[in-house]
């Protein structure tokens, strides 16, 4: 059981803050998180008790930041049930799925081969391989979704051949919050030669996550949706895949060493893809956040978001005013419209109530044709949202109309 209360006292951001003079609610969790005392605290530690650069000085100070660093690596590895030397910090989801693109293509992905996502994936999902695609002469397929947006797992088994050489997809996605069956998908990617990317960014903050029972070849998220600062990700790979990639960025750090004619020795995974000085501050508060979330429980997490997200589905399910895109998501992601009201107007309207959702297309524009909508709305909790928030959220749903949603204009 999460103790909702010791938990919210964590959160600076959940006391005393107000949007149009009411008390805020923070249901926009799916686009970042609000941060604990004790990820501040592991930032501020860095640079008040211990600021000096990582992996380059041969002095105590240096060694001790070292040291936090590698074991903030260590605690991530952890957490994913990964090795160390399997995580490679980067800036975010998106640069770790564009690192994998990138670094795997030109090894991997020739003339002809296809690479498999769909269309209900974020555009850091598709983009890169879309791109990858262009330049190698491969193509880029979409996996049949069924009629809940979900991955047609019968139809992606017709899909398979050797040429398949990739399949990319969310774990969790970032607008229908479907659940798609990673284990069974990389069962059947193996079977054929293929890999699998998995975008964990809806995932790895909400869920417990083994990349070892998974066995997924790659795994990307990023830190600010798990409590943790912004700026920081991680690309989990499998290490022979990841020893076989090459680095996007090269620099200090990351080689062993270079001469004159043109020679490289670039350092072993995750060194070689971490050149330049790292984000020292985001990494100790990505390991805080890690450490912050261990002890909550990704279980207990998981459970509870659960139970309050079938709270207020079954209640909008009894609204003839608000249609609901995803009442069977796996996640605690409500995407959903006001009838007859433009998702941004929604969206201003649960502004004036002093409530934050996202609208629009969520970066998943491929998803609009298969919902049959312009735009929607999106709301999306995380643990340290309450039930008395969902109620007052329900009130402002109930009350949600053309002429309300127009009215917060005027
Ligand atoms: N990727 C984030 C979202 O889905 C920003 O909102």
């Amino acid at each position: 059981m999460i103790d909702i209360k010791q938990v919210r006292n964590d959160f600076p951001m959940l006391h005393g803050k107000q949007m149009q003079g009411c008390d805020l609610i923070y249901f926009d969790n799916a686009a970042t998180t609000f941060k604990p005392n004790a990820v501040r605290d592991a930032i501020d530690y860095y640079y008040t008790d211990m600021t000096c650069n990582a992996h380059r000085g041969d002095y105590d100070l240096s060694y001790r930041v070292d040291s936090a660093y590698e074991g903030a690596r260590t605690k991530i590895a952890r957490f994913l049930h990964a090795q160390s030397k399997e995580i490679v910090f980067t800036s975010g989801a998106s640069e770790s799925l564009n690192l994998v693109a990138w670094g795997y293509r030109r090894k991997f992905v020739r003339e002809g081969d296809i690479v498999l996502t769909s269309e209900s994936e974020h555009a850091s999902c598709v983009l890169p391989w879309m791109h990858v695609c262009q330049e190698n002469g491969a193509i880029l397929s979409f996996m049949k979704l069924d009629a809940h947006g979900r991955i047609d797992v019968e139809a992606l088994k017709q899909m398979m051949s050797e040429k398949v050489k990739v399949i990319a997809l969310a774990m969790i996605t970032n607008v229908l919050g479907h659940e798609a069956p990673i284990k069974e998908i990389c069962a059947l990617a193996h079977a054929y030669g293929a890999i699998v990317v998995v975008d964990g960014a809806q995932s790895v903050p909400h869920m417990p996550i083994n990349v070892t029972e998974l066995d997924c070849d790659f795994l990307a998220f990023s830190g600010h949706k798990m409590c943790g600062p912004t700026g920081i990700g991680v690309l989990y790979g499998k290490y022979a895949l990841l020893d076989a990639m090459e680095p996007l960025t090269f620099g200090g750090g990351s080689n062993a060493r270079y001469d004159m004619c043109g020679n490289i020795l670039l350092k072993n995974p995750p060194f070689k893809f971490e050149s330049g000085t790292p984000n020292i501050e985001g990494v100790l508060g990505l390991g805080a956040a890690v450490d912050y979330l261990d002890a909550i429980g990704m279980e207990q997490i998981h459970a509870y978001e659960l139970e309050l997200h079938r709270y207020i589905i079954e209640a909008l399910l009894k609204m003839d005013n608000i249609i609901v895109y995803n009442a069977d998501a796996q996640s605690a992601i409500i995407t959903f419209n006001v009838k007859g009201v433009f998702a941004q107007d929604g969206a201003t309207y649960f502004n004036a109530h002093g409530i934050a959702v996202r609208s629009g297309l969520h970066c998943a524009k491929l998803l609009l044709d298969f919902l049959d909508t312009s735009a929607t709305i999106r709301a999306s909790l995380y643990f340290y949202n309450t039930k008395e928030e969902a109620d007052r959220f329900l009130d402002v749903c109930a009350k949600a109309n053309m002429q309300s949603c127009l009215d917060v204009y005027f």
